[in-house]
């Protein structure tokens, strides 16, 4: 049985191997052979490659980034305008597979453009990147020798100065190894290692010199370390902030004032109880922290940086006291007999401007330009600004006529898409869809429509 196991993993390693070394039309090839693939997706899959230009990813740089790769996977780039934060009117490039989120932070950003401080105010710490060695520690050993380390200031120099050594770029930028830390858990202990990487996320800086950091500890110990590795959780968040007048809530189709003021009042209630429900309600929280990340996770990704990095962070601060919480609050207060709806976001935002994927794709070149981020302070500060209008947009909608109105006209033209409408087909059949309930919109609905459509166009 042991010889069989060891003779099939040698196979599959094998296999592996030689399909790494394919060129992508074999790749996609051998898969069309094996049955994983038909002639179509092979067909869809080569046209792709075949329509490789460097405006996209180019095709030697997709082979390169990642193993096995087959194609390219495209998503709609848009740009979130209008959105003032700290006096400046910053274009957000927003990549989304959902309608409706670019249009509501659009909607957010006018909003808050009409705040009592005429834009978003935001600040962002001093961030570093942690790297973790951690130990196993039954008998508390561990931890106590680690805690002597970081009370030995020749020895915190030494493992600094190695951290460094392994790589130096980061210290000609201006950045580097800054400070240790020994931390006894239950059951494990660790030694952390906080890196100022500059601009950068830096998340392979720091592996590297946590790695290079845990042999030295490992020599000092006598213990083999369980693993070295970064935190993606951050000890410190960007915050941003806005003081909106009520009346600016109400719809700008009210045009008697009095009544814009009192339906902005009504909003301005419902939106702080909404959020007063997501701190009561776990539930109700991660929908919220959802809503917020759907802009940030987009700009994130559109600009090349790793989202799941960034959106774990942002959910390990939300459960940071024990309880998973939302990561903005909304508040209604009086100021000068005005109501006034008082918004604030608190968000770790893991991420750079340079580094990483960012300088092989163009995109992500192209949205930190247009972005105009003078550091990765100034792009943290747009991000957690774009979080808080993306938020306070869901909940105005979901607090007056809820979010499907606007949310079923984008969605329309994904049905006529999914139906294989095209070009000018797709504007007219979800115009055609919207004369439908909801329930009328099904799959058969949509392809009968579509069907009459190209059958009247040849009459
Ligand atoms: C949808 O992508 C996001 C919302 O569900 C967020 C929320 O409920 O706050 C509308």
């Amino acid at each position: 049985m042991t010889a069989f196991r060891e003779t099939a993993f040698r196979e599959t390693a094998f296999r592996e191997t030689a399909f790494r070394e394919l060129s992508v039309e074999k790749r996609i090839k051998t898969l069309q052979n094996e049955g994983a693939i038909d002639e179509s997706d092979a067909t869809f899959l080569l046209k792709q490659l075949a329509e490789s230009s460097d405006a996209t990813i180019p095709a030697d740089v997709a082979n390169c980034m990642i193993e096995h790769q087959i194609g390219k996977y495209t998503l709609p780039v848009g740009v979130v305008r209008g959105l003032i934060i700290n006096g400046e009117t910053r274009n957000v490039l927003v990549a989304t597979e959902e309608p409706s989120v670019i249009a509501a932070a659009c909607n957010g950003a006018r909003i808050a453009a009409m705040s009592i401080e005429g834009c978003i105010v935001a600040n962002s710490p001093q961030y570093v990147t942690t790297a973790q060695i951690a130990f196993e520690n039954t008998d508390g050993n561990v931890a106590a020798q680690l805690r002597e380390i970081v009370e030995d200031s020749g020895k915190v120099e030494e493992l600094l100065r190695i951290a460094n050594e392994s790589h130096p770029s980061m210290m000609k930028r201006g950045g580097g190894a800054r400070k240790c830390r020994a931390v006894a858990l239950n059951g494990f202990a660790k030694l952390e290692i906080d890196v100022d990487t500059c601009d950068a996320m830096g998340a392979n800086t720091v592996n590297t010199m946590g790695e290079a950091v845990k042999a030295q500890l490992e020599s000092w110990l006598g213990v083999e370390a369980l693993a070295a590795i970064l935190t993606n959780t951050s000890r410190v968040a960007t915050t941003a902030e806005v003081h909106i007048p009520a009346a600016a809530l109400a719809s700008t189709r009210l045009e008697n004032l009095d009544e814009r003021e009192s339906e902005g009042k009504r909003l301005a209630r419902r939106i702080a109880a909404l959020s007063a429900l997501a701190a009561s309600d776990t539930a109700r929280a991660a929908t919220h922290n959802k809503g917020i990340l759907n802009g940030i996770a987009g700009a994130a990704l559109a600009s090349g940086n790793d989202t799941r990095a960034l959106e774990a962070a942002a959910h390990a601060w939300a459960a940071r006291s024990g309880r998973y919480l939302p990561l903005s609050t909304w508040k209604t207060e009086v100021l000068n007999e005005q109501t006034i709806l008082h918004g604030r976001i608190e968000i770790p935002l893991q991420i750079g401007i340079v580094g990483g994927s960012i300088s092989s794709l163009p995109m992500a070149q192209l949205a930190i330009k247009i972005g105009k981020y003078k550091n990765t302070n100034d792009f943290r500060n747009t991000l957690a600004a774009l979080g808080l209008v993306q938020n306070l947009a869901a909940l105005r909608a979901l607090a007056s006529s809820g979010i499907q109105a606007g949310h079923m006209k984008l969605h329309a033209s994904n049905l006529a898409i999914a139906a294989g409408a095209k070009g000018d087909e797709i504007v007219k059949i979800a115009h055609n869809l919207l004369q439908l309930t909801t329930a009328e919109r099904t799959t058969e609905k949509v392809a009968q429509l579509l069907k009459q459509l190209r059958e009247s166009d040849k009459n």
